[in-house]
């Protein structure tokens, strides 16, 4: 299972690197609008930082813009991915961005309906998102479980990159569902490693050893 962050906060981007498991980053207009950089010099930095898939996403809402935005944004760097929200238009551009050998990420995607017609359109990534179907009392696993079907039914090559994911059992659930990938906010990264009886284990470990020690 692929490992993304979730942010565009550049520290947080360097400290999930430094742990060593971080394979990509996805990012869209919310996240960049916490930080003070423009977007394109926070994807430059990002870029340069990680050597995986990175989503920027466009603002237009038109394909004409889209396509314009997503041309922009795939000259920024090769590991760019470009990210388009999974409406009529989008879906359009995926298509054609698809054909120029641009990569893209199929973003708001909340039904299996949405998720078979990008894969048919050539998406790269499919992104459910999970958090905010549960936010409204509805399954966001469920989604992405018809979602992983579907393509295996049919073969798709889309990978399916669970999104708006709010905490730790959201990445074991995509994992024994099959997903190919989850970005995740930093915290829920960090989350990840900790066990209470992971704690309390070592320090009795230390300070047993350090009883043995005063005894010698
Ligand atoms: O990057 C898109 C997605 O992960 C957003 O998550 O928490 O705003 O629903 P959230």
């Amino acid at each position: 299972m692929k490992f993304f962050i979730d942010t565009a906060n550049i520290e947080e981007i360097k400290s999930a690197a430094a742990m060593g498991i971080l394979d990509g980053v996805t990012t869209n207009p919310s996240l960049a609008a916490r930080e003070t950089a423009p977007y394109n010099e926070l994807l430059r930095e990002i870029c340069s930082i990680v050597s995986g898939p990175v989503s920027a996403e466009v603002l237009a809402t038109d394909y004409r813009g889209m396509m314009k935005e997503a041309e922009e944004l795939a000259g920024i760097a090769d590991n760019i991915v470009v990210k388009i929200p999974t409406i009529l238009e989008g879906l359009k551009a995926i298509k054609s961005l698809n054909q120029q050998g641009i990569m893209t990420n199929a973003t708001l995607v909340f039904s299996p309906a949405q998720a078979l017609l990008v894969a048919k359109a050539g998406a790269t990534y499919v992104s459910p998102f999970v958090g905010r179907l549960d936010d409204i009392a509805s399954d966001g696993m469920a989604l992405v479980e018809n979602i992983v079907a579907i393509y295996s039914n049919y073969g798709y090559d889309t990978e399916i990159l669970v999104a708006s994911v709010r905490h730790p059992m959201h990445v074991i659930q995509a994992g024994l569902i099959g997903a190919d990938v989850v970005t995740m906010p930093f915290e829920v990264i960090e989350k990840l490693i900790k066990h209470p009886l992971t704690d309390i284990g070592l320090e009795k470990f230390l300070s047993d050893y350090k009883k043995a020690q005063k005894r010698k």
